[in-house]
């Protein structure tokens, strides 16, 4: 069974936040189209994304030096689980939908944590000799992102590092197709805010259809 994760960023819901109205526009019009396919949603903002911090490291230290797992601390535990469970997760499900608004030229500091979870050696990409190569090649992903301004061409299109850091991690895990739903000016241009939101909804349930 196809198994889509629709992964949100944001602290609010689609009543105020213009990338989660475009995202569950999307989500709902893929359902729809696709009612067989199994959809989770992975709201980052209410589900525990361990940082990779001093205990993850010891407890893969002590894992790589043989110890066995219930000899890692309740915390190194936890966590170190975790991140196994979130990675294999990922690598087990076919389409990705990101949605995350702009800020700060980015994307919320959730999505990096959760990449960091992800992006594990052996589960999204491996070493070779000729260096790595993604795993992940018969996937696919969308990257939904509202932002106030202008990027998608003019003097600020080298200033947006979310999605661009979105299309370059997950190609590296392999990812050959990654496409982008954006939704931008409306902070820019007040008055033509509600046009923008209700011309996004409608690409949003539109290419849920081919996507
Ligand atoms: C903390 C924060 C930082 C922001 N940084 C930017 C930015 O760098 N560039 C931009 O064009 N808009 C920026 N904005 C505006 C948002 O991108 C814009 O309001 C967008 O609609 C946010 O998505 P949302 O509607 O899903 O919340 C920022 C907003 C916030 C709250």
């Amino acid at each position: 069974m196809t198994k889509v994760l629709y992964i949100t960023a944001h602290p609010n819901d689609e009543t105020i936040s213009f990338s989660m109205a475009t995202g569950k526009a999307f989500i709902e019009s893929y359902k729809a189209a696709h009612p067989e396919h199994d959809v989770k949603h992975i709201d980052l903002y209410d589900t525990f994304i361990p940082l990779l911090d001093k205990e993850v490291f010891s407890g893969w230290g002590k894992l790589r030096s043989g110890e066995a797992f219930e000899t890692l601390s309740e915390t190194e535990q936890q966590k170190v689980a975790r991140i196994e469970e979130l990675s294999d997760e990922f690598a087990a499900a076919d389409k990705y939908v990101f949605v995350a608004p702009m800020w700060n030229l980015s994307f919320p500091a959730v999505v990096k944590a959760y990449i960091d979870t992800v992006a594990i050696a052996g589960k999204s990409f491996k070493y070779t000799e000729n260096g790595p190569v993604g795993l992940l090649t018969d996937k696919k992903a969308l990257l939904v992102q509202a932002r106030g301004g202008f990027y998608t061409e003019g003097p600020a299109a080298n200033y947006e590092m979310g999605n661009r850091y979105l299309q370059t991690i997950l190609g590296f895990m392999g990812i050959p197709s990654i496409e982008e739903l954006i939704i931008e000016g409306h902070n820019a241009l007040p008055d033509q805010a509600d046009a923008i939101k209700a011309a996004a909804i409608e690409k949003a349930e539109k290419l849920a259809l081919t996507f």
